[in-house]
């Protein structure tokens, strides 16, 4: 019985590992180790036998549990020095901080143009995305029940309210609140209830520009207009202009640049057609001056839409409108 228990301690005693002591625990003080085998024969002892060994198991239960708990508890030390040692950090350390972003590519067009249009003294106005119907198409000449309000899909909200369609509303708030003479700009996000495919979104920016001065004529609207483009695409661009239609203008333009994505032989970015509409413009009609209330027996000037997104699009031939909102980092990261 000695043999037995010396052999089991010394045993508890050799384990190397948290979970070789766990394996003669299981050996040892388990359902078939070493005490169980002591206590088996009982049933054959003496009654004095039986108390002898009875106080033999005792005390062997005793010694085996206490060599086990100190050996136990010696390896939960040294596992929790491991631990410690191992999560150490050092509080003094100034945290790495959140990597920095970049401007997405409209953003960095926006202020480029912004910058050039300051120069040239025009200011640089902002506007509400959710506008009044009197803004987006009265004050424009467009009418409850003129047919151009269904040139532009919109998203009507409660109360007459909507997301503006254009950024021309700017145009409205611009020479309500500065009056003539007036040179500015307007970016800003726009909204349209349109099907989305590779050239249309439902939420895309323009940049209106608007000047009223006395004798304004469409000879300073193509001179700004060409001082624009060759600002931003930093070389000779092939343009168009073609007689367009939109009420707050009169006469009015299209003025349409050569595709630079298939260089005119036709892609699903320009329709195939070759050409890219990107700045419709013209004289601001006279309705639109009176009913912002400026006098068109003294003041006139011109207008235009530019299409902010398109012109990314042709900067950095983007050949698909939904890269730019879909905030995927891989296209973003170019920029
Ligand atoms: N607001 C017009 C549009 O979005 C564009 C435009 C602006 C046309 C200014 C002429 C002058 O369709």
């Amino acid at each position: 019985m000695q043999d037995l228990l010396d052999s089991a301690l010394a045993r508890i005693a050799a384990a190397q590992t948290a979970d070789d002591l766990e394996a003669v625990r299981v050996e040892v003080l388990g359902r078939k180790g070493v005490l169980a085998q002591l206590s088996k024969d009982m049933g054959k002892l003496t009654a004095d036998e039986r108390v002898a060994r009875g106080k033999f198991i005792n005390a062997a239960k005793q010694a085996l549990e206490s060599a086990y708990d100190a050996k136990k508890s010696a390896f939960d030390h040294d596992a929790l020095a491991i631990r410690l040692d191992s999560e150490w950090m050092d509080l003094t350390v100034p945290a790495p901080g959140v990597p920095p972003g970049s401007l997405h590519p409209i953003t960095q067009i926006q202020w480029e143009i912004e910058d050039l249009f300051r120069s040239m003294g025009f200011t640089v106005l902002d506007g509400p995305e959710v506008e009044t119907e009197f803004h987006n198409f009265d004050a424009l000449n467009i009418p409850a029940d003129h047919p151009a309000r269904d040139m532009q899909d919109t998203f009507w909200l409660d109360g007459g309210h909507l997301l503006r369609t254009h950024t021309s509303p700017v145009q409205v708030r611009g020479m309500e609140k500065l009056g003539p003479p007036l040179r500015m700009i307007a970016p800003g996000r726009v909204f349209r209830n349109e099907s989305v495919d590779a050239s249309h979104e439902h939420t895309f920016y323009q940049l209106e520009g608007m000047m009223i001065d006395r004798n304004v004529s469409v000879g300073n609207l193509i001179y700004f207009m060409k001082t624009l483009l060759t600002a931003i695409f930093k070389k000779e661009v092939t343009v168009r202009l073609r007689p367009g239609y939109f009420p707050f203008v009169e006469p009015g333009f299209e003025l349409d640049i050569r595709c630079l994505i298939c260089g005119g032989p036709g892609c699903p970015v320009c329709k195939q057609s070759g050409w890219v509409e990107l700045l419709p413009c013209g004289l601001v009609n006279p309705h639109v001056l009176r009913k912002s209330g400026i006098d068109p027996a003294e003041w006139n000037g011109f207008a235009f839409g530019l299409g902010l997104t398109r012109l990314v699009m042709m900067r950095y031939a983007i050949d698909d409108i939904r890269w730019l909102q879909s905030g995927d980092l891989r296209f973003l990261r170019q920029f």
